[in-house]
């Protein structure tokens, strides 16, 4: 069985947090009805989905990935990078207490969860204006002893790693190498997002299903051609926020 934490789209979202991009106006609206859509597609695609409230103090706590690293044998809340956020641990905290022990990165580490992939047992956690290495340092300590290896990852262009990278199997990365080098994953084949496209290397794997956001269709096709179960996902609202797919769920297994 598995399980999506996501939450609702806080009223407060047209002030989110931004680092790269301009603020324009979101259509709230429009923003919940896309993640409205995310959720049905997270169910059909056999996910418990466990909604939490929206926070109407917290603007960007729409996306939970940030909030928390889930691993089989745990759970890791971080430190948010970005002050305004750092009070959406509370209710993660809460959601996750029935999932998984709880460990917690401490000052001065900060960690964001869109810098951290996992992919099998190993973990890359990207350097960035939300997090550091010593978050770093801290996580591969919590997660030594369940056989994960750490590994510290550059990158430029987009405000997470996840952004330029994620996984599409154990094996495989769809990577923007515009903005990570792929020699920084020796151990992954890697797939390119279209040149055209260069925000579409975010993806969510669910099981053999691969959802990319519907405003990246010749990466979707690229993905189609090699295989992959590759199904598109209307997000370009939250888009605006500076959110992704895989920030808007923390999916993981239960028995
Ligand atoms: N607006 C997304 C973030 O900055 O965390």
């Amino acid at each position: 069985m598995r399980v999506a934490i996501t939450r609702g789209v806080s009223p407060a979202i047209g002030a989110c947090e931004l680092t790269l991009l301009e603020r324009e106006a979101i259509d709230i609206d429009n923003a919940r009805a896309q993640h409205s859509l995310y959720e049905g597609i997270l169910e059909e695609l056999g996910c418990r989905v466990e909604h939490l409230d929206e926070e109407p103090g917290f603007p960007d706590s729409v996306f939970v990935e940030d909030i928390a690293v889930v691993l089989d044998e745990i759970a890791v809340i971080t430190r948010p990078g970005a002050l305004s956020r750092r009070g959406e641990r509370a209710s993660i905290e809460r959601a996750l207490v029935p999932h998984r022990p709880l460990k917690h990165i401490q000052a001065p580490g900060i960690l964001d969860g869109g810098d951290v992939m996992v992919v099998a047992k190993s973990i890359y956690v990207g350097l960035s204006t939300r997090s550091n290495a010593e978050a770093a340092r801290q996580l591969g300590g919590l997660v030594a002893s369940h056989g994960y290896r750490v590994m510290k990852v550059g990158f430029s262009g987009c405000l997470h790693l996840k952004s330029a990278v994620t996984a599409v199997s154990d094996d495989t990365l769809l990577i923007n190498p515009e903005w990570v080098d792929a020699s920084a994953f020796p151990e992954h084949s890697c797939i390119h997002v279209d040149p055209a496209e260069p925000r579409a290397a975010n993806v969510v794997r669910i099981g053999n299903a691969v959802l990319f956001a519907a405003e990246f269709p010749q990466t979707g096709e690229r993905l189609s051609a090699l295989g992959y179960d590759a199904r598109p996902v209307e997000a370009s609202e939250l888009a605006k926020a500076e959110g992704a797919l895989t920030c808007c769920s923390l999916i993981f297994e239960v028995p």
